[in-house]
Order: C-alpha cells, then structure tokens, then sequence
C-alpha cells in the first residue's frame, strides 16, 4: 500500500507534495515525509499519524525549503516496521545524498540487507524500502549516472515496488520504475508528476501516462525519457484523464462517506443509462466480449475479490444462479490463490474490485487467466492492473470513492451484476422474459426508493444514536440478504470498532444464539418474499433470549412493532432486488454510530482503501 508522488518543474514543490500526498491518504495515513532539493543538498522532513502532523513539522522550516522546486513525497500503510518518524518514508542512503519513496513489498530484502550491511550500509530503519536506498547509492558509486543506477536496482530487488528516486548531484531530476504498483507521470507544461494514483496530480495537468512494469522514466523540467528494463527507449502514449477535480470535494458533507451513500442513487443512473433503458428492450452489455456460443457452453463461473466486494459477489451469485442456470462458486481472493482451483477455458471467472489494485484478487486473476478462463473484471477503476487483465472489463463508473468504507461502489458492482445476470439470461434464454422484464422495470425506479431513504433518514439516526454506545451488534438474514447482513456488519466494524457480525439466521441456533441477552442488538433485515417468515421466527427465537430486537424491513405489518425495539421501514421492493435497497440504513446506521462515537468516518485505524500488499 502506501502513495508516493513525485515533482520536477519551476513551482515550490511542498506545497504540491502536500497537496498530493492529500489525494493519497486513502492508501494509508500512519506517517508522512517528503525529500526536497535545497541547495545542492536533499533535505528529508518526517512525521508519525496523520498528513497535518507533517505540516506542522515542516512550518518551522518554511523558509528554507520555500525555493525547493524538487521533491518526492510518500504516505505511509505500515508493512515492515511499526509506523514512527524512523520508518517513514523517504529513505536515504548513508551519505544522505540519495533519497527514496516506495510502494509496495521488496520480498528479497533480507537477503539484500545482509549484503549491504556486509559491504558497510548502516540501516536505520526496520523496512525493507531501506535496502532500495542502500543499493542504489551502491550502484551509483559504480555509474556514476542515477537512471542506470535504479535499473541495476530494479534487477535486484524482488516483489512489487513503484519508487521514486532523487540524488543531489543530478539536480532536477527525478528517476521512476515500477512493478506490480501503480506509478502514473502527470504531464504538464515545463513540469512532471509521478504519483501512485491520479488525484495526486489532477488539479495540476489531466494528461497522464501509465508506466509499464519494470519501464524506468527519468523527469527533468524540460524533459521525459522513458525506457524499458534492458535500457531501450519507450515513447509512450499520453492519455487524456477522465476525473475532475470537483469529484474529490465533500461538496458541503461532513464526511466523504456521507456524500458518497448521498451519490449511490445517481450511481445506479448511471450505471443504467444506455444498458437499460426500458423494461421490454433487451439489456446492452457490449463490454461483455462472450457470445451466444460461449455463454452457452460456460459449466461454471467463479467470483473473485475481497471485503465489501466479496459482499457484491455473494449477491452476485445468487442472482446470476437464479437467471442464468450456471453454477456459480465465490471465495475470497486471498484464499483462492492458496490452492488449487479447478478453472478451463468453460469457466468464465469474475474478479471484483473498487480499486482494481488489491493485490490479493490481481494475483488470482492473473492464475486464472493463465489456465485459459476468461476473465470478466468489474471494477471502479477502468485504468487499473485488473482491468488491464480483462477479456471483459465492465467499469462501474461510480467516481472516485475517497472514503475508506466502500458504499457507493458496492451498490455499482450489485447494479453492475443484476444487468450482467439479466444480460446473460437473455442470450441464453434461461429465464422466464417476463420476470426478467419486470425485474428491470423495478430496477429503473431503483434510484427513487434509494432517495425515499436517504430523504427520509432521522430514524436511521435515532436508531443509530439508541444503539451508540453498544459493545457488540449481531445483524441476522436469511437468502439473498445474508451477503447485506455481513456488509452491514462489515461497515460498522470498520468505521466504529464495534464487534458485529452477520450471520445466516438459521445459523443462530446452533452456537452464537448463546451470545444473546439483553445488551445484544440483533438486527434482522426482514424483506418480503420467500424467507420473510422463516426470519421472523428466527427473530422471535432471539427475542425469547431477551435481545434487543431491531427490524430492517419494507413490511408494513403492525404485528412487527410488538417483537422489535426498533423497526427502520423502507420502501418496498422485489425480493431478489431488495440488496441494493437494504444495504442503505445500514450504511447510515454505521455512519452515525462512528460519527456519535468520535471515529475517524473516512480514515479508520490500521486500515487503507486500497490494499496493493498480500
Ligand atoms: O478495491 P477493492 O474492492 O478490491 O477492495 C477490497 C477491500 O479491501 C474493500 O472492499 C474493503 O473491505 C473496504 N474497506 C470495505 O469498506
């Protein structure tokens, strides 16, 4: 994990590492630091917990690093070493003419460390980031030139690193590589960026390039070179960035979260805007690159991803096994990649990620792709590694999603798998058309129920401020909303450090229903259709244990108000529909409960949005 950016041009350079390393904090915010030019000479500023702390530090030195117009930055996720001032990034090497910014994992660095150290490095520091910083000054002792250094580097080091290299007698200049992590050039006028995402850069240029593995860039001013591991220059393409800048503001919310569960029914608009566009036209899923043929001789799908995503991928299964007749197999990606799967070229595989980074679902795309499966990718992120793997790529368009705690995402990739579910059961006509043409009337109207919601939101608080000060919260489903019983758990964990769990409310009986007594919030998503009555037993078991009983429904039956505490109504919608609209107070719920209890909403402890480690 990690972000690093990078500047070479005329303009101060901390204020433009500050302002980047901002856009970054989604990667990780336990320690910060930049290296500026000063003089001839690489100065390094550092500092522990959150990017104002690094401000602050470097307000005492205002002046002499005013003139800078060099630099590189880094915002820390802690990998190797526990996060303090020593262990955040840039790391020099022991003259301290050399600095370095890196994200990602060197995995031979304990082999390279015993070397240097026998050669004379002193190591301050436990990462293995330090041993990039160590080698290079070794190997610009024997070149003499920064850029052939860092390549004989990148023919060490092992893992996957995006790094970002200054020395102080090759002045305004930066060197760049990168493998197995993102490392994007901003391309302005008389200036370059090198940064781990686009926020970083965006307010400054929108034309970009995506380094490839193992390419080194050199930045000067008036100048870029890119060429490839074996020293042979690139000319590499200038992309067109698609984000604005606007969509990184909070635009009035408290939280980034807030804005962003306020987006979702925007999200599902446009989503459907052009695939679905009324109920008895056939969904447009051009992205989807299998025919008839080969949608027919599919035997099986497997889903792939993690946290939230995998909630999205759990629905996903149940709605493409409904429409589509093909059994369909999820599993968290950091398992997958731990066995052997059995995958041919009949299996289409399905990998899901907001970020299209985590390295845990890249790494099990990349096993499967090369058993021959084609590999479907749903993801926020049409720019991302994952999306470069992809024989289908369905970008979900939900905007940047700053906040660490996935929600408007998570409702584009349930959009994105009913229309993919429906897409494939029109071809293979597996399904009864006039279900499916009801089903996508429903989901046109969608965005309205999600607004009715949100409009209508002061319950969801006063449930939320109730159960505030609860040390444990149980959330029970049964069907298609189980996958909405761990989200809803998932996001009050993360954002409030309350211990929830969802369960399969069958599963209550046999061993966590001996959790229950009267300080226990159970909150049953209690939607109409096939399980509402198998729920509400469950519900009247936990209630007979003396819980506190809180119902999530869109029933309007009054005999509900004598078994629960609390009861937050929604609007009524299709069974097999009802995810999308149930996860929705249960994002409010986390919210409020994080927001009344003093959490960091949008930068939780220990976590990062995007997780590019294993
Ligand atoms: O970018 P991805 O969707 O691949 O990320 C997967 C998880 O790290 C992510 O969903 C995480 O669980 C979120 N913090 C949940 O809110």
């Amino acid at each position: 994990m990690c972000g690093i950016i990078g500047y070479v041009g005329n303009k101060p350079v901390v204020d433009i590492l500050l302002d980047g390393l901002k856009q970054l904090e989604y990667r990780g915010y336990d320690s910060s630091g930049i290296a500026v030019e000063c003089d001839n000479q690489i100065k390094v500023y550092k500092a522990v917990g959150k990017l104002n702390n690094l401000r602050e530090e470097l307000s005492s030195h205002a002046y002499e690093i005013s003139k800078a117009n060099t630099g590189i930055g880094h915002i820390r996720w802690a990998t190797h070493g526990v996060p303090n001032v020593i262990n955040a990034h840039p790391h020099t090497c022991n003259c301290g003419k050399l600095a370095v910014v890196h994200n990602g994992i060197i995995e031979n660095y304990k082999e390279l460390k015993q070397k240097l150290e026998a050669l004379g490095c002193v190591f301050k520091s436990q990462t293995d980031t330090e041993v990039v910083a160590h080698l290079t000054a070794m190997n610009y002792a024997k070149v003499n030139d920064l850029k052939q250094a860092v390549q004989l580097t990148a023919h060490e080091i092992e893992g996957a690193y995006a790094l970002a290299i200054m020395h102080s007698d090759e002045p305004n200049k930066l060197v760049v590589t990168k493998r197995n992590a993102p490392l994007i050039i901003g391309v302005g006028e008389g200036e370059y960026y090198a940064a781990s995402d686009i926020p970083a850069f965006i307010q400054h240029t929108n034309n970009a390039i995506y380094l490839k593995d193992n390419e080194v860039a050199t930045l000067t001013p008036s100048e870029l070179k890119i060429e490839d591991s074996e020293g042979k220059p690139i000319i590499a393409k200038v992309e067109k960035l698609p984000w604005e800048p606007v969509a990184l503001s909070k635009m009035g919310y408290k939280h980034f979260m807030l804005k962003e569960i306020h987006e979702q029914p925007d999200v599902i608009r446009n989503i459907l805007a052009g695939k679905l566009r009324c109920s008895d036209e056939p969904i447009c899923l051009d992205e989807v690159k299998l025919n008839k043929d080969s949608l027919k001789k599919l035997n099986r799908i497997q889903v792939i991803a993690c946290g939230t995503s995998l909630h999205a991928a759990m629905i996903g299964k149940y709605i493409i096994e409904r429409f589509c007749q093909i059994p369909v197999d999820v599993e968290a990606s950091s398992e997958y990649i731990y066995r052997s799967t059995v995958t041919d070229s009949n299996t289409l595989v399905i990998g899901v990620s907001q970020s299209g980074e985590t390295a845990d679902t890249l790494t099990a795309i990349k096993q499967a792709k090369a058993k021959g499966s084609h590999i479907l990718i749903i993801t926020n992120r049409p720019d991302s590694a994952m999306a470069r793997e992809a024989d289908s790529l369905l970008s979900v368009n939900a905007g940047i999603e700053v906040s660490v705690a996935a929600t408007k995402s998570y409702i584009a990739q349930l959009t994105s798998f009913y229309l993919l579910a429906l897409y494939m059961a029109e071809i293979k006509e597996s399904h009864n058309i006039a279900e499916i043409n009801k089903i996508k009337q429903e989901m046109l109207v969608l965005p309205q129920k999600i607004e009715q919601i949100l409009v209508n939101k002061d319950n969801i608080k006063a449930c939320a401020r109730k159960y505030s000060s609860t040390r444990d919260f149980i959330y029970i489903a049964r069907g298609i909303n189980y996958p909405t019983a761990l989200e809803g758990a998932l996001k009050l964990k993360e954002i409030s450090y309350i211990n929830a769990t969802g369960y399969p409310a069958g599963e209550l009986k046999h061993g966590p229903i001996a959790m229950l007594d009267d300080t226990m919030p159970v909150l049953s998503i209690l939607m109409n259709g096939s399980v509402y009555e198998k729920l509400l037993s469950n519900s009247e078991e936990a209630k007979a244990r003396n819980a506190q009983m809180i119902a999530l429904t869109n029933s309007t039956d009054k005999k509900l108000d004598e078994l629960f505490d609390f009861i937050v109504r929604i609007p009524d919608v299709d069974e097999i529909l009802s995810p999308i609209v149930s996860i929705i107070p249960l994002q409010l719920i986390a919210y409020y409960i994080a927001e009344f209890l003093g959490k960091d909403v949008d930068q939780p402890r220990n976590l990062a949005k995007s997780v590019t480690v294993e």
